[in-house]
């Protein structure tokens, strides 16, 4: 693997001049290091100054002509937007315990002090950006031999390492993900004696970092070990809840935990978008509290998809999961066994209607989530189901071409009713309109605006009634 990197043009090469100016030694470190070494490039830049780092950004800033910098002097950072990302910047520290105290004191240090006090070697590295060494790489902790081996290791003794910031115990899980690498067994087993410390964590960055591995290209990677160590009952509680959940015996399922994943995997490769991945590791989410054994017929979880739902905004509270994307959540949690619903060669146009009217724009994702369900290992069975998704998919396709049922909208608003009724505002308006809708859906009349108000005449005495 290259001991240097191409740092390029640029911003870099501007911070290396600055701190040939100042006669200081700047480094860039991180992420950054890493993935260039992976090949790719990320937004954000970590700079490393064997001195003042604040002191330091505020030339850079001057220097790029950049009058937003953000200083945290209470941590020796400063943050410099720049682009569509961010450079940050730092000071290179130490921690010196003084003999009969716990609480360390923090001291200007090495380039190797501050490597030592990072999450993970393979983000260990530094990067020379001074004129003489520009590019070279400063690797005392192995982390290039760590990156080949796609291995997770701490630089220093794994619990003292997730001590000084639990959130690194996520972080591992998401790495694993996101670079899909192993995690060190020692690594893996401080996470479990020490999974609890995530407790002291803010939400805020726990659900970023789980955001960041639900991104990544294969989930499992990551939320497999969460549970192994532990880590997903503090962070997740009822995803850790479906493990052991059997499923009916006579079609091979595994655990609801291990369908889980299987489903968000599958997903995972149709789609980027984190929130139709959410709802995948969601969809079974109140099989537990659902479960029931039927004789005859096995493990029963009837109602599991509306009370899922109903689960879907408290826990985006508690996990702080931007609260716009709650809707849709629910709406693919509860829908999602409705397509199946609609296999039977007997069934209406009515019933495609209404659940293309309730699904409205989000259909396409739905069905993908329902084909990412099928994770039964008889072949002949998923051969079956899909051919069945087939067919509503056709079914729909024909009801949609007929009637526009996408996007569609109630051809009479609630302000024409009140008009052609003569009614104020009330709950009788929502009870016309839903009869008009229901006469729609049910193919009584045509989806037109003309249609409707003519309907709405013919019923509204009676309804008024
Ligand atoms: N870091 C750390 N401990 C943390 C967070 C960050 O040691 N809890 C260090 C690591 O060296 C990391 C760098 O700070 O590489 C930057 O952190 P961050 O931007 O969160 O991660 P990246 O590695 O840059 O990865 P990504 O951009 O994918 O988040």
């Amino acid at each position: 693997m290259k001991r240097t990197i191409d740092l390029g043009a640029g911003v870099l090469e501007t911070i290396g001049a600055v701190a040939d100016r100042e006669r200081l030694e700047a480094y860039v470190v991180g992420g950054f290091v890493r993935d260039a070494l992976l090949g790719t490039q990320g937004k954000d830049v970590d700079i490393v100054v064997l001195g003042d780092g604040i002191a330091f950004a505020g030339k850079v800033a001057e220097e790029l002509g950049n009058r937003s910098l953000v200083t945290f002097p209470k941590f020796g950072t400063a943050m410099l937007p720049y682009n569509d990302g961010k450079i940050e910047f730092v000071g290179a520290r130490q921690e010196r315990y003084e003999p009969g105290s716990r609480k360390p004191s923090v001291e200007t240090g090495t380039l190797k002090d501050d490597l030592l006090r990072r999450d993970f070697t393979v983000n260990a590295m530094a990067a020379a950006l001074n004129s003489g060494s520009r590019g070279m790489l400063a690797d005392p902790l192995g982390g290039r031999k760590d990156l080949k081996a796609k291995i997770l290791r701490t630089p220093l003794d794994p619990v003292k390492t997730f001590d000084d910031d639990p959130l690194r115990i996520l972080r591992a899980m998401r790495f694993a993900a996101q670079l899909e690498f192993r995690i060190d067994p020692a690594a893996l087993r401080a996470a479990t004696d020490m999974r609890d410390r995530l407790g002291i964590v803010s939400q805020e960055r726990i659900s970023e970092e789980f955001l960041k591995l639900l991104s990544a290209p294969q989930p499992s990677t990551g939320l497999f070990p969460m549970q192994e160590t532990g880590l997903m009952n503090v962070v997740f509680p009822e995803i850790a809840a479906l493990s052991g959940v059997e499923q009916r015996k006579e079609y091979h399922h595994k655990d609801v935990f291990l369908h889980t994943l299987k489903v968000v995997d599958n997903i995972s490769r149709e789609t980027g978008n984190v929130w139709l991945r959410m709802a995948a590791l969601l969809h079974d989410i109140a099989k537990p509290r659902t479960k029931a054994f039927k004789e005859g017929t096995g493990w029963t979880f009837h109602g599991h998809e509306e009370i899922g739902a109903r689960m879907v905004k408290p826990i985006f509270r508690r996990m702080k999961f931007p609260l716009e994307h709650v809707l849709y959540v629910e709406k693919i949690v509860r829908l999602h066994l409705r397509p199946m619903a609609l296999v039977d060669e007997e069934v209406k146009d009515s019933a495609v209607r209404r659940l293309l009217f309730e699904a409205g724009e989000d259909i396409d994702d739905l069905m993908k989530l329902c084909r990412a369900d099928i994770t039964s290992k008889n072949p002949r069975l998923v051969r079956q189901v899909r051919q069945n998704y087939e067919m509503v998919a056709r079914k729909m396709a024909e009801v949609e071409e007929k009637d526009r049922m996408r996007n569609w909208r109630p051809a009479l608003n609630g302000d024409e009713i009140m008009e052609a009724c003569g009614i104020g505002p009330g709950p009788l308006v929502g009870k016309l309109k839903q009869a008009v809708v229901d006469a729609i859906l049910d193919g009584h009349i045509p989806n037109d605006h003309d249609a409707a108000l003519q309907y709405l005449h013919s019923i509204k005495n009676k309804v008024l009634e």
